[in-house]
């Protein structure tokens, strides 16, 4: 079996981490995640990509060197992923030694090949801005925009790599692996993109106008141009480990499947000789309050602070039920608490505390065994089973919002379950029937609840694992056996109380 191996995009540290890299990581390691439980081998890979313009410039606006200010950004990158409990092996920094040298021997081995040449490039230049512009950029008028500065047209000699040459290979590609694009309709997206045609790609920059990138091998006075370093990583990372290349999943944002994903780095690959990744991925975007999420606006939400504010779990749980793969989304706060308060905090914490408290009252705080289950017991069984046989297939093709709601739906039903059989009645009768159901009540909720939140342990893991520990439980390795319904909590311990989901302090 081959490993899984699962990559996010690289992030560009030219700022800090936001809600978009965020979700991009908790979508990936969800998926991951379900993998592993699924029992693949799972090897997954995120980084930060480091060179290029926008962070020579950012670095140059604060005064540091290139490196010293990625050295400093770099670290929130990583420091997000601990905070977001992503179960990633590996973190990527494109200024690594060990990128380098990989970008350094594939732009060798195709400049050998006569894949890369040289040729001149006349275009209009922004001094100001660094940067070659396109008619596009130009006002309604002809006029050039403020921001540019001064407009000049200049001639610069460059590198450029022979993508047209592979159109015809990249077109039968995307044909004939219908698995190649997620969601399919995206790959009709780039078919189109690929009936124009391919014009070869510029791969450099001269180092006079650009110093912080990987220098060509072939001619140090210049360096390689963001995207043949950065899709580069997703390689670099694994190039001496046996057996995960090619890459089995890339998640990314919609911003940056065509071109870059699903058409430089496949025709990049083959002519490398290297084989194309399985699958890509491409994600909505998140705005917020309806807007696009901008620092300079101040609409922007600070992943780290609200995981500090509400828990890691909670955003995890808004960021995956919320967006549907592939689909944009907005971010709200209202949005935000409606799902908190009334899906985890008042359904699922609600059962987690009912079945504490009842296991505690009535039954000396140990599970009981189930005597024979009624009607109501077998109809909570069947739940059980349609929605197990329903949100597997649905997690296996990565619509988790589905899966999600249809796994709270089951502790929707376990609560009404409970209501139904209203132990704290059952509790006041000394009759012997009663007392066995009682029994069987109590121990019926807490089997449901294993088992409700197993289906959330992809997601929410670290409350998952809280969930069992409450319930003096210690899940096997073999995930798809725990989400059978058979009664194994029987004389287990449970915890006096647990809190999992507080109600939200108010902002100071
Ligand atoms: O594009 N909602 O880096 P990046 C959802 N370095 N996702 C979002 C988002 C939003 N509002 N904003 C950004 C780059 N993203 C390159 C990638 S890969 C070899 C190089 C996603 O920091 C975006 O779509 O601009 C991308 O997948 C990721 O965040 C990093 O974006
Ligand atoms: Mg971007």
């Amino acid at each position: 079996m081959k490993t899984f191996y699962i990559t996010t995009a690289i992030d560009y540290v030219n700022g800090s981490p936001h809600l978009g890299h965020a979700y991009e990581k908790v979508l990936t390691d969800v998926i991951a995640r379900f993998r592993r439980m699924m029992g693949d081998e799972v090897y997954f890979l995120t980084g930060t990509d480091e060179h290029g313009q926008k962070i020579q410039q950012s670095a140059r606006a604060r005064g540091v060197e290139p490196q010293a200010f990625v050295d400093q950004i770099a670290p929130e990158f990583q420091q997000l992923c601990a905070r977001l409990g992503i179960s990633n092996d590996d973190f990527i920094r494109t200024t690594e030694p060990r990128h380098q040298r990989v970008v350094s021997q594939l732009l060798q081995q195709l400049f050998d090949k006569g894949e890369i040449y040289r040729a001149e490039y006349q275009g209009y230049y922004s001094t100001r801005q660094e940067q070659f512009l396109q008619e596009k950029d130009r006002n309604e008028d002809g006029t050039w925009p403020e921001i540019f500065g001064e407009v000049t047209q200049i001639t610069e000699s460059n590198y450029f790599f022979k993508l047209g040459a592979y159109q015809q290979w990249l077109i039968d590609h995307i044909k004939s692996h219908p698995d190649f694009i997620f969601p399919r309709y995206r790959a009709k997206q780039v078919l189109e993109f690929l009936s124009e045609p391919l014009n070869d790609l510029c791969i450099s920059r001269p180092k006079d106008r650009l110093a912080w990138g990987i220098p060509l091998p072939f001619d140090p006075d210049f360096v390689t141009y963001v995207w043949f370093d950065a899709l580069t990583n997703y390689y670099s990372a694994v190039a001496d480990k046996p057996g995960l290349w090619p890459a089995s999943f890339h998640v990314i944002g919609k911003d940056i499947l065509v071109p870059p994903h699903a058409v430089y780095w496949p025709i990049m690959l083959q002519a490398c000789g290297l084989a194309a990744p399985q699958s890509i991925l491409a994600h909505g975007w998140w705005s917020i309050n309806g807007a696009k999420m901008s620092k300079s606006t101040g609409n922007f939400v600070d992943p780290i602070e609200f995981v500090d504010q509400f828990g890691v779990d909670a955003l995890r749980y808004f960021l995956i039920r919320e967006m549907s793969v592939g689909q944009d989304s907005d971010f709200s706060m209202e949005q935000f608490l409606v799902r908190y308060n009334s899906e985890l905090a008042n359904n699922l914490g609600n059962l987690v505390n009912r079945t504490l408290n009842m296991t505690n009252r009535f039954a000396d705080a140990s599970i009981p065994s189930p005597g024979e289950l009624g009607e109501a017991e077998k109809s909570l069984q069947q739940a059980w089973s349609q929605t197990r046989e329903e949100v597997l297939p649905l997690f296996e093709k990565f619509q988790f919002n589905m899966g999600l709601e249809k796994a709270l739906q089951f502790v929707t039903a376990t609560n009404a379950y409970i209501e139904q059989r209203a132990p704290w009645k059952l509790g006041k009768s000394e009759a012997p029937a009663d007392q066995a159901l009682l029994r069987t009540s109590l121990a019926t909720m807490a089997e449901a609840l294993r088992l409700g939140a197993t289906l959330l342990q992809a997601v929410t893991p670290g409350s998952v694992d809280k969930i069992r520990g409450v319930l003096g439980y210690t899940a096997t390795a073999d995930w798809p056996s725990e989400l059978n319904w058979d009664y194994r909590l029987s004389g287990n311990p449970v915890a006096k109380e647990c809190i999992l989901f507080p109600r939200p302090e108010k902002k100071p």
